[in-house]
């Protein structure tokens, strides 16, 4: 099992602050100078893709840079308020990135073919399709099997981190300040009994933080796809703590007992989902969530947040296949809290990403 190093305890701050800039700069190189090539030979490929999208102002560009640079500096300052460790800030799956980035190329000429036939529900025929809903049984971003292979998941966080110019991770670690603060109010309940559920859990990256965040809490992690299972299980095994309990399971369908968690998290699942299956997860995360008990939802930004984004998120749906993306984008989520039951609703915005934490009152 592999211990993460203390960085706080050795290297004065100064050094470690210079490490993680460089760290995010060089992350944020490497997804731009990919994208760009990927971009410039996706449209010499299917020239029609080009005219799918909007150009962005130059404008929109600044203040992207300005957005990305304040979420850096509120991962920096979590860490140092000790919301997290510093080691956290550097986690990233190094031996999957050498191994993997080829064939993040190799697959560009798969998502090609499906590209130019507009075909987004191709998956290879020994995978079994059988009860998943219909909405999942797609290829979100024309990946190759959707969710449903293990190379799909073998994939998948480096498509993710490129996809966010590196900001991925800093992204999902806002929901860990917010998480951690509502879980106060249990502070009676010893941490070995306190019980965390991440959703939609993907690859783990979250449960990764979450275990990094809350070392002896009882974490939990569900998601319908069983290669992204097996991923998270492979990864979070490397990481000293106890290993997560995994279970395959439709976040509109919650296999736990009422009232079960103290805290929820969900990270990049709703623009995946219809309306009424939003609801639905809603729905069943105050179900399973104790009374008094937090969630917490991270998602992309929405088009009241910022008018000035407006090109880059109808782009968004127009190059990659995300259907429910248009709609995710107008939805109120506060009124869909509020609807299931949840009080205390706070919403916040960090770089393309948005937070919504609420409680479920207590009794
Ligand atoms: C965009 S990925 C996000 C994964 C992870 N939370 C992250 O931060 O990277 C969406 C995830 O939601 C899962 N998913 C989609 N619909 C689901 C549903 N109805 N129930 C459970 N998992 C679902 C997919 O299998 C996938 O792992």
């Amino acid at each position: 099992m592999q211990s993460t190093p203390n960085l706080d305890q050795f290297i004065p701050e100064p050094i470690t602050r210079v490490a993680y800039q460089g760290f995010q700069e060089s992350k944020k190189v490497f997804g731009f100078v990919h994208k760009l090539v990927s971009d410039r030979l996706t449209n010499t490929l299917i020239p029609e893709q080009a005219s799918k999208s909007q150009p962005l102002d130059p404008e929109v560009f600044e203040k992207l840079q300005l957005k990305l640079k304040a979420l850096e500096e509120k991962d920096w300052q979590d860490a140092q308020q000790g919301v997290y460790p510093n080691s956290l800030l550097f986690d990233n799956p190094w031996t999957d990135f050498f191994r993997y980035y080829p064939e993040v190329w190799l697959d560009m000429f798969k998502i090609w073919g499906r590209l130019e036939k507009k075909d987004y529900q191709s998956f290879d025929a020994a995978i079994d399709r059988v009860g998943y809903p219909d909405y999942y049984l797609q290829n979100f971003h024309y990946q190759t099997d959707g969710y449903l292979s293990d190379m799909s998941a073998n994939l998948y966080d480096l498509q993710v981190e490129i996809l966010f110019n590196g900001a991925a991770d800093a992204m999902r670690r806002r929901i860990l300040a917010p998480l951690k603060q509502g879980l106060q109010v249990f502070s009676s309940v010893p941490p070995q009994q306190l019980r965390v559920l991440d959703v939609a859990c993907g690859t783990g990256r979250t449960l990764r933080m979450l275990r990094g965040t809350l070392p002896k809490v009882s974490l939990f992690g569900t998601d319908l796809s069983p290669a992204y299972l097996r991923k998270a299980n492979q990864l979070l095994s490397e990481i000293s703590g106890e290993l997560p309990q995994l279970l395959q399971a439709n976040a509109e369908e919650l296999p736990y007992l009422d009232n079960y968690f103290h805290g929820l998290s969900s990270v990049f699942l709703f623009h995946e989902l219809p309306a009424a299956a939003r609801q639905n997860v809603i729905n069943e995360a105050f179900r399973v969530l104790q009374p008094g008990g937090v969630l917490v939802i991270c998602d992309s930004m929405q088009a009241i947040d910022s008018p000035d984004f407006q090109t880059m998120m109808n782009n968004f749906p127009a190059i990659f296949h995300e259907p429910y993306y248009r709609h995710y984008i107008t939805d109120n989520l506060e009124e869909r809290l509020t609807t299931a039951g949840f009080t205390n609703i706070q919403v916040e915005n960090h770089f393309v990403s948005k937070y919504w934490t609420a409680c479920k009152p207590e009794s």
